[in-house]
Parts: structure tokens; C-alpha cells; sequence
């Protein structure tokens, strides 16, 4: 794991562009694994930006979305499909055949089979190049609350109600928050060849120092990010505030830009 600790908000979802425009201009068709929550509405209006003022295209990009509440249809307002099309899709020229967000209307006799398909169409295209994940207060990532298997794969989870108490603000009222989702399992996260983790805010520090600097827990989905190869966490100051060892994460950041820097001049 690499720790990147920024100044603001601004600057975090800033660094996080940088990031996925890299691994864009490499790979045109990236496959790229995507997120909802407020978290990472700015990386996306920073990518829009990207294309609208630097060309930044997004035609071959293929994406999938991490998760859905079960029971929401596509044009619902909270529908993460909707979400979605409102914050990234309707301003790239991205295809939106190539775009994928699990369907939160499948039907519960269809489901383990809709599941799979899901999963299937995955590594149809060769599997998830760069994911990128938020994180709940709880530890989760996608909707794999408190005690999913590290294993799992893209199934039906009931929310905490600590989720569904966080999430009802975007609701007229808690009782419509759904209490089913349709979620990517860890694993199906853990197999992305890379990972960006986003955090900002105080509400955020806990759950972060325990993801970076506890132990590997399914009770803390996101902590199994320790065991992947690549992953990027990128932080404000805020959500950083409780990491004990901060300042060697700076050193790192520091000298890893330093060797790149080097490698980019031979
Ligand atoms: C939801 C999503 C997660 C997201 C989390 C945090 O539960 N399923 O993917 O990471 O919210 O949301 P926020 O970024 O708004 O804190």
C-alpha cells in the first residue's frame, strides 16, 4: 500500500486524476472499476475537466460499478446507474454499451445467475485494470459490510444500519433507504491489477487508521487491501489525522516521485 497524504479535497481528487489519466494515455481501453458516495465526485469532475480542456478521451473505456441497491430501477433518483450517468458518463465520450452498473431491479429467483453473469462479463474484458473504492465509516467497500468473506464474489448484501443511517441523507427519509444491495464481493475487488482508495474528512480517520495500520479483519473489509499488490490510498488531512506513522508516508511519496522522476529521465 502506498499512503499519499494531500492538503485538501481538491488536491487529493486531483492526484487520483493524475492516476487514472496515466494509466488511460497507456491503455486506452482500460477497464476500470468505479464507485459512488461523495468521495469520489471530485476525481470525476477532475477526469471531466481532463476531457473537456486536455482531450482526455474515454471512447474505449470500459467500466463496471462496484454495486446497486437491489429493488431501485435505472431512472430511480438515488439509482447508482443514475448517480453515475449524472457525475461522470454524460460528460465523456465514453460508450455507454462499454459502461456497466449491476442492475438493481434482477429479479431475487435471477439473482445468483445475474451475479455470475456479472462476474463473467468482467473477465469477458480481461478483468478490472484500475478500481477505484471509497470507503464506508463501517470499513466497507462496495456494499461487503462488517464480517463479508475476503473471498466473496458479487452477491446480494443486506446494509448495516449504520450504512443505511449514513446513506439516508440522500433520502426523503431513512425508510426508503433500501435494505438490500447488490454488491462486488473483496475478491472480485482484490483481482483489479490495480487500486486507487480514496478517503477525506474527519468522519473518515478511524476507519482509515485501522484499514492502513490494523490488522487484516473481515469485521474491516477494507483492510484486505493490505494483502494487494498495488494500491494507491489517496488522503486528505483530515482522514489521514489519525495514522501513526505518517510522516514516514510523506518520506515515501517524497522519494517515490524522486525515483520516477529518474526513470522517466533514462
Ligand atoms: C456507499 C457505497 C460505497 C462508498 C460509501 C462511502 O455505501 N456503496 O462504495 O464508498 O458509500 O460513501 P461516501 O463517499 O459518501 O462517504
Amino acid at each position: 500500500m502506498q499512503v499519499f497524504i494531500l492538503k485538501n479535497y481538491e488536491e487529493m481528487s486531483r492526484e487520483a486524476a493524475l492516476e487514472v489519466k496515466d494509466r488511460l494515455l497507456k491503455k486506452p481501453n482500460l477497464v476500470m472499476g468505479l464507485a459512488t458516495g461523495s468521495t469520489p465526485l471530485g476525481l470525476y469532475k477532475e477526469l471531466i475537466r481532463l476531457h473537456k480542456d486536455e482531450g482526455l478521451s474515454f471512447k474505449h473505456v470500459v467500466t463496471f460499478n462496484l454495486d446497486e441497491y437491489l429493488g431501485i430501477a435505472q431512472d430511480h433518483e438515488q439509482s447508482y446507474f443514475r448517480f453515475m450517468r449524472e457525475n461522470l458518463f454524460k460528460h465523456l465520450d465514453i460508450n455507454i454499451k462499454n459502461v456497466h452498473v449491476p442492475n438493481g431491479m434482477a429479479k431475487p429467483c435471477d439473482i445468483d445467475e445475474y451475479c455470475d453473469w456479472y462476474e463473467s462479463r468482467i473477465k469477458k474484458f480481461g478483468g478490472i485494470d484500475l478500481q477505484v473504492l471509497g470507503i464506508g465509516r463501517d470499513g466497507h467497500i462496495g456494499f461487503n459490510e462488517p464480517g463479508s468473506s475476503l473471498g466473496s464474489r458479487t452477491r446480494v448484501k443486506t446494509l448495516t444500519e449504520e450504512t443505511i443511517q449514513d446513506n439516508s441523507r440522500f433520502f426523503k427519509d431513512q425508510s426508503e433507504v433500501p435494505t438490500y444491495s447488490i454488491t462486488m464481493g473483496v475478491g472480485t475487488v482484490m483481482e483489479a491489477k490495480e487500486i486507487i482508495l480514496l478517503a477525506n474528512g474527519k468522519s473518515k480517520a478511524n476507519v482509515i487508521s485501522i484499514t492502513i495500520e490494523g490488522g487484516v479483519t473481515a469485521q474491516v473489509t477494507a483492510s484486505v487491501l493490505q494483502l494487494h499488490r498495488r494500491v494507491n490510498v489517496f488522503l486528505d488531512e483530515e482522514a489521514a489525522s489519525l495514522l501513526k506513522r505518517k510522516q514516514y508516508y510523506n518520506f515515501v511519496a517524497k522519494a517515490t516521485r524522486k525515483f520516477e522522476k529518474m526513470a522517466r529521465a533514462k
